[in-house]
């Protein structure tokens, strides 16, 4: 297959053209299976490959959005609350059980078929990898279940047992961070390449957390952290001591943890649609880019703070509100969510690559913040594959 006449290609390779995005104008893309065999000038693109030419016309094509940060395995929905929230009750992470109880109820086939749906959404608006968390079980079963469900929608897949302590647990949090560390680890651990800990007011404090991550990482888990969404806090710190992969949220910083995300090399995942949605105050993306902190950019789509799965908007909301620049939001989206998940073959546009390219109706990736909800996504190839358009 080949990719030609793109007027400007993100191929986040600055080897391959301008700035830190690497951009290529009047560029191709060649694939031969499922990765990048050649990036170049469409007049030099190579003969007789096998596949279709696809004419961008012009149109500018990036690398298909990385979203690292997802809770879509659930059941149920939240508008009620959601309602409430919008005439003025503040979020709190008691909701979260509303959903551990749709989720418990419903089937195996029930939550693969809504997991499903979320991720084709995710796809038609240029998701080409994604991220799944469980963390709405809360039992070995329905853990070791969504799990299995994720599996279904990717290989990044994180278990969140540590997301709040469940129901039947509510006068003994301990004994619930017990189970998460045995029983449930030893359940869960085989099946997901990530931990994830929910630090924060209302779920797990600082020893819990580290007691979860350790148990974690002692089973050969990478670690992501939930931190600082509600308050100033200590998930940040702990996901620099623990030498997590990232931190998530990160709406209330102090000075302290982006020095200590920066010295510990975690990236920092934001997820603006979250803080909108709940109306928390914007998380400070220029202290942690100025600060030399790797940002990642992310949907969290879960059914309480932030039920997208748009990542065009993510990188909108990253320009507009939270003052990163077109170029630093789109590779936040890209690359950005790639460092997040420590993988190489995605996120990026370059040989030996995965041919995960979005073709957009627009003639820079600028146009993603400066059009916003506007679909702009009028072909997405993942892995090779045109899936949509
Ligand atoms: O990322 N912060 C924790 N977990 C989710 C919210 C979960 C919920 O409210 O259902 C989040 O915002
Ligand atoms: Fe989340």
């Amino acid at each position: 297959m080949l990719v030609e006449h793109i007027g400007e290609l993100v191929t986040n390779d600055p080897s391959a053209g301008e700035g830190p995005l690497g951009i290529a104008h009047d560029a191709a893309v060649a694939i031969d299976g499922d990765r990048v065999v050649w990036v170049g000038p469409t007049a030099e693109a190579p003969e007789g490959l096998e596949g279709p030419r696809i004419d961008a016309a012009g149109a500018a094509v990036l690398p298909g959005f990385v979203d690292s940060h997802t809770h879509m395995v659930f059941a149920g929905d939240r508008t009620a609350e959601f309602d409430a929230r919008m005439r003025g009750e503040t979020y709190a992470t008691g909701g979260i059980r509303t959903t551990v109880a749709a989720t418990r109820a419903a089937t195996d086939a029930e939550l693969l078929a809504n997991a499903r749906r979320y991720a084709g959404e995710a796809l038609r608006s240029g998701t080409t990898h994604l991220e799944v968390k469980s963390g709405y079980g809360l039992s070995v079963a329905d853990e070791v279940r969504s799990l299995r469900v994720a599996a279904e929608l990717t290989d990044d897949v994180t278990f969140l047992g540590g997301h709040v302590v469940a129901p039947e647990f509510a006068d003994d949090p301990d004994g619930y961070v017990s189970l998460v560390c045995g029983d449930m680890l030893d359940a869960c651990a085989p099946l997901a390449r990530w931990a994830d800990v929910f630090c924060d007011r209302g779920a797990f404090d600082a020893d819990q957390a580290r007691a979860i991550l350790t148990a974690a990482r002692d089973r050969g888990l990478g670690l992501r952290v939930h931190a600082n969404q509600l308050g100033a806090g200590p998930g940040a710190r702990l996901a620099a001591e623990l030498g997590a992969t990232s931190a998530d949220h990160l709406t209330y910083l102090e000075a302290a943890d982006v020095s200590a995300l920066a010295d510990a090399g975690v990236v920092a995942t934001l997820v603006p649609v979250a803080d909108l949605s709940t109306r928390e105050p914007w998380p400070d993306a220029r202290a942690l880019l100025e600060a030399g902190v790797t940002v990642a950019l992310a949907t969290d789509c879960n059914p309480g703070t932030s039920f997208t799965t748009n990542m065009p908007v993510v990188i909108a909301l990253a320009v507009t509100a939270m003052r990163m620049t077109p170029a630093e939001a789109v590779w936040s989206a890209t690359a950005g969510g790639a460092r997040a998940l420590a993988r190489e073959d995605v996120g990026a546009l370059r040989r030996g690559g995965s041919a995960d390219l979005v073709l957009l109706d627009a003639p820079s990736h600028v146009h993603l913040a400066y059009r916003p909800g506007v679909p702009l996504v009028t072909r997405v190839i993942r892995a090779g594959t045109v899936v949509v358009g």
